[in-house]
């Protein structure tokens, strides 16, 4: 069996007549995109035409590099009551993300060749999207003991990260930014000091006191991130900050950017979009570790996007059951989906308002996470793979149902703008909206 990844996609297609946007090539005008045999071939003036090509009408709409998410959490093996490789890869399609960086916290964790290899090889069978593996920076994700990180370079693996815990043993960490140089893959930090984070289930301050909720201080992850920063200074290693929430963590970032440090960020859309106001029912779904902040944070986490500390956004996709979600507050897992929601998410609450730019959207969801994780994807350069995303920004929906296996999301019923029409992975048609489903309103 094969997916659209692993056959390109043979003859010519031709999108008509959208709004091409890509950043890498600093191209933003209503043109014609050209694939032939799964590859972009050409971006020509509007009403070009190609013998035997099909046609796409992408008028009135956005023609742009498919997303790449580096922060994904795909289950398999070991969780594929919640997901697997062949649910969460759809859902990133019918999100218009082409590429996924999925993580090593399955069961059990990817810490050796076989692993990725597993995940390599499912993905080349069942996968919608590309999906790159990382593996994990410790042995069973224990902190004690690298993993065996050059063996798995070798076959695949972008990069490493112990998600779900952050490394506590600063010579451990120290030892992996040293050691990934030889390959130049970033070292990806989930910054939580465990012993501050303690039993904690959302942000600390007054709501949590009100709620009778054990709060995580904003501090269990700015004291981490200015120890990885300074290790990633002392090594000259990369290291990569993922799903950030505090003020603080910015402006660490931001300072350590100007002295030159190998570092990079990326956030969540839940973290540039929600408060903790959203936990305060008690919703389980929007229980995500890190926790929902405050307003000052969500100002902080935008105005970094906005200035380029941080890098890209990635949607931390963290699928769990209804039954897990069903549970009391302090029991319920961390997690939230979020692939089918990151682009209206953003698109409503930052383009359509103004805060930035959706060529500068597309540069976080693309050009730079590819970059960062030297990924071929992210842009619509001649010769690239043909993964391509086609959405409507003038479109809405209400999310009643997700293709992800679980529907852990708190954004179920929000009727939002920027609605994926068609997703290419080689040339491939990896998602198309049905007609049929639920209708985009246009205005
Ligand atoms: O909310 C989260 N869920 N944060 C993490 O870091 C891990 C993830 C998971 O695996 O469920």
């Amino acid at each position: 069996m094969s997916s659209p990844t692993s056959t390109p996609h043979k003859g010519k297609i031709l999108i008509r007549g959208g709004r091409v946007v890509d950043p890498r090539q600093g191209i933003d005008r209503v043109a014609d995109l050209l694939i032939e045999d799964g590859k972009i071939k050409s971006i020509g003036a509007n009403g070009s035409s190609a013998a035997g090509a099909e046609i796409i009408d992408a008028a009135g709409k956005v023609v742009a590099p498919g997303f790449v998410d580096v922060h994904v959490h795909l289950r398999e093996p070991g969780g594929e009551g919640k997901e697997t490789i062949a649910t969460g890869t759809r859902a990133a399609a019918a999100g218009g993300i082409t590429s996924v960086v999925s993580m090593p916290n399955t069961s059990p964790p990817m810490d050796n060749v076989s692993d990725i290899q597993f995940v390599i090889g499912r993905a080349a069978q069942l996968g919608s999207v590309r999906v790159y593996p990382t593996g994990t920076i410790s042995k069973a994700r224990e902190g004690q003991e690298l993993s065996e990180i050059g063996a798995m370079v070798r076959v695949g693996c972008v990069a490493i990260t112990d998600d779900g815990n952050g490394v506590q043993n600063s010579q451990l960490l120290r030892r992996a930014l040293e050691y990934t140089k030889t390959f130049d893959i970033p070292v990806m930090e989930h910054c939580e000091d465990a012993a501050l984070f303690g039993s904690g289930v959302m942000n600390e301050g007054s709501l949590a006191t009100r709620l009778g909720l054990k709060g995580i201080p904003r501090q269990a992850e700015y004291i981490m991130a200015a120890r990885d920063i300074a290790l990633a200074e002392l090594t000259g290693g990369r290291l990569h900050l993922t799903h950030m929430s505090t003020k603080e963590s910015i402006d660490l970032v931001r300072q350590a950017k100007k002295r030159g440090v190998r570092v990079s960020a990326d956030v969540t859309p839940h973290h540039l979009v929600l408060t903790e106001d959203a936990v305060a029912e008690y919703m389980t779904n929007a229980k995500v570790n890190p926790p929902l902040r405050t307003k000052a944070d969500v100002d902080a986490l935008r105005e970094g996007l906005r200035d380029g500390t941080i890098d890209c956004v990635a949607t931390d996709h963290a699928p769990h059951t209804q039954n897990e979600k069903a549970q009391e507050f302090n029991f319920a897992p961390f997690g939230l989906i979020g692939l089918e929601t990151a682009l209206p998410l953003l698109v409503t609450e930052l383009v359509r308002p103004g805060l930035i730019p959706l060529s500068d959207l597309i540069k976080r969801f693309s050009d730079a996470p590819a970059r960062i994780f030297k990924l071929p994807g992210g842009s619509l350069e001649t010769g690239a793979h043909a993964d391509v995303v086609i959405f409507d920004l003038e479109a809405k929906q209400t999310f009643t149902h997700f293709l992800s296996k679980s529907q852990n999301s708190p954004f179920l019923g929000w009727q939002m703008y920027g609605v994926v029409e068609r997703t290419l992975v080689g040339g491939n048609t990896a998602y198309a909206r049905a007609a049929s489903s639920t209708p985009a309103d246009r205005h």
